[in-house]
């Protein structure tokens, strides 16, 4: 059975694991990835999806700004372990984070997969991100 709970410090060399496994090291090149180096994930917002004690799934929220003085929050990285995919616990763990989330919510994404959720490019307008980003992506 997979359970979805709040992260804790002793998960963290397990999700460093899986986010490594699914975007590779060079996901802290990533602008998204700049955006949140030396900020701390918003409190209460970093969930995990653990399975017989081991680590499944990771989603966390970040504190962004959405155009002067509108508070928003950034999602990601979100990953499966491969294992474990195609059985919904990434969705779970997308729908658990915007439900706790109560903010607008942004992120850099496969609309392909985010669009489910009622992601879309068009909602993000004129916003833009510090560095290279697609467009097409932001969400
Ligand atoms: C993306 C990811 C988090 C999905 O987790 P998951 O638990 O397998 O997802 P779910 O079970 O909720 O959903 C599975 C469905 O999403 C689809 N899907 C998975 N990744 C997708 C993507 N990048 N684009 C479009 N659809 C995708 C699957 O084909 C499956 O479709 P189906 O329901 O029609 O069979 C997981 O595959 C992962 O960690 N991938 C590595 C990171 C990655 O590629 N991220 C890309 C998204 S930005």
């Amino acid at each position: 059975m997979v359970t979805i709970r709040e992260e804790k410090l002793s998960d963290a060399v397990a999700r460093e694991a899986l986010l490594d496994e699914a975007y590779g090291s060079d996901r802290f090149t990533k602008t998204s990835a700049r955006l949140r180096e030396g900020r701390l994930p918003a409190a209460g917002l970093s969930l995990v999806a653990v399975h017989h004690g081991r680590l499944a799934g990771t989603v966390r929220l970040w504190h962004v700004t959405a155009g002067p003085g509108r508070a928003a929050l950034l999602l990601g990285p979100l990953a499966v372990h491969p294992q474990h995919r195609n059985r919904g616990i990434g969705a779970t763990l997308t729908r658990r984070a915007i439900f706790a989330g109560h903010h607008a919510i942004l992120l850099v994404g496969d609309a392909a997969y985010y669009g489910r959720f009622g992601f879309t490019a068009a909602s993000t307008g004129e916003l833009w991100m510090p560095g290279r980003f697609q467009r097409e992506r932001l969400h």
